[in-house]
């Protein structure tokens, strides 16, 4: 169970309930509390709930930390996290790349200019649509994750052009918080095997094709993942099969991507990557391995997501009804799983925190759910909320930037939340509002 309570001395100590919200989280008067120096009451009152409040530095301060402990890499952003046309600027400007997953992702970035030379394309299974547009807005690199692509890919570029393009491989690693995010073993839809040889098979019809250049491997092993270890393992694995890949056919890959994953703290006292750590670690490694097997040491991409933006962002929800059921209390807010789906998908526990105003009502349990019909709209089962939480009440649930919006669905059509960005003090909608008038002029026909 999470006590939640603001209170000047809670901020900023750790792992104290403010330890997982933006850096620039302050308590404000009246039980308020101010991000980027926005109060989120007044944000909630601006802009109307559920909210989506994102804080720019803190994006951008996390965009620096990675470049700060990977100097000599690639960063490429996971757009799949969450993408609006500033997130893709600021990001950008930050000097990393961008990890895409569509050809509307894609559009998105390039039509915001982002150079498309520094973006990478993955998909299961991309659709002609992905592919087309890949080449059309001239993408960096493609990741192979099937052997169907590698014929498909190599005809639709135009004669005479080359596209750059890895392959994904399953290094054969079990790690990630929940079973639905775990991509490193053979038992998953993604990447090709190196267990099996499916992966060498790719590989040998790849080179078959003139027109496409293979520069590298790829894996992602899962997300939410902790610890270092897993990602040393898979540098160990791949750089194997690098050295396996120069004895057969005489060819030294120039670059290794070793995906994203690296997880955060949902709630204070959580385990979150340690990215420095990490840095290092894959860093011997890749030396060490790389010196071993007598190969050049490969120019390294990461692509992190929700480390990203996961801790940027904090979902504010108004308190709609309150209902005693037997010794259970249901606390229901104004949105729910329509955006955030996660509880429901992976059993993630998020820390909501009651915001604006001030009580000193003893802490009770309750079930934070949405306002969707279906019984499993939960967003925060067995959490700690004043015994005197009423309708009207504003909810704040922080580290809610990664995987919320990017997931949001149309159920119950009650429309997705506006996204506000806030940073010195002032705010500006990013994404804003869908409305019923967005909704109804989709459905055009009795
Ligand atoms: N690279 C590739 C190839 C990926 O598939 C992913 C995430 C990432 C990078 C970024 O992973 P991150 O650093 O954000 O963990 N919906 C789930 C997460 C799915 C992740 C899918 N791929 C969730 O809400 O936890």
């Amino acid at each position: 169970m999470t006590t939640i309570s603001v209170s000047p001395e809670t901020i900023g100590t750790t792992p104290g309930p403010f330890s997982v919200w933006p850096g620039s989280a302050r308590p404000a008067p009246g039980g308020d509390v101010t991000v980027g120096g926005v109060s989120l009451a007044e944000a909630a009152d601006r802009f109307g709930t559920p909210l989506y409040v994102l804080d720019e530095d803190e994006v951008r301060e996390r965009c620096r930390t990675y470049r700060a402990a990977f100097p000599d890499a690639d960063v490429i952003y996971a757009a799949k996290a969450f993408l609006c046309r500033a997130v893709a600027h600021w990001v950008q400007e930050e000097g990393l790349g961008l990890d895409v997953c569509s050809a509307g992702e894609l559009e998105l970035a390039v039509t915001t200019g982002f150079p498309p030379e520094k973006i990478v394309m993955h998909g299961n299974a991309k659709s002609p649509q992905d592919l087309a547009t890949a080449i059309r807005l001239g993408v960096g690199r493609i990741v192979i994750d099937s052997t169907c692509e590698i014929a498909r890919l190599a005809a639709l570029l135009p004669v005479g052009t080359r596209q750059q393009i890895m392959v994904r491989v399953v290094p054969g690693i079990s790690a990630g918080g929940h079973a639905a995010i775990r991509t490193g073993t053979d038992s998953q839809k993604f990447g090709l095997s190196i267990t099996d040889g499916s992966a060498q098979h790719a590989i040998t019809r790849i080179l078959d094709q003139p027109n496409l250049d293979l520069v590298g491997l790829h894996c992602h092993i899962g997300s939410q993942v902790t610890t270092v270890k897993p990602y040393v393992l898979a540098v160990r694995r791949l750089v194997g099969l690098m050295a396996r890949i120069r004895e057969q056919h005489g060819i030294t890959l120039p670059q290794l991507d070793i995906g994203g994953g690296h997880a955060v703290a949902y709630r204070p006292g959580e385990e979150a990557l340690d990215i420095t750590a990490l840095a290092a670690r894959v860093r011997t490694e890749l030396t060490d391995g790389c010196t071993r097997a007598g190969l050049p040491v490969p120019h390294l991409t990461i692509e992190p997501g929700r480390a990203v933006i996961g801790p940027a962002g904090v979902a504010v929800y108004h308190v709609l009804a309150v209902k005693r059921t037997g010794d259970h209390t249901f606390v229901a807010v104004d949105g729910g799983m329509s955006d955030n789906p996660r509880p429901a998908l992976y059993g993630v526990r998020y820390a909501p925190t009651l915001i604006g105003r001030h009580t000193s009502a003893t802490p009770h349990p309750v079930t934070v759910v949405g306002r969707h019909c279906e019984a499993g709209d939960i967003l925060a089962d067995d959490v700690l909320l004043p015994d005197d939480i009423r309708p009207g009440d504003l909810l704040a649930v922080p580290v809610a930037g990664a995987y919320h919006l990017s997931m949001a669905s149309g159920y119950n059509l009650i429309g997705r939340p506006p996204v506000v960005a806030v940073t010195h003090g002032t705010a500006r909608v990013l994404v804003r509002r869908e409305s019923l008038a967005d909704i109804s002029s989709r459905d055009i026909c009795l």
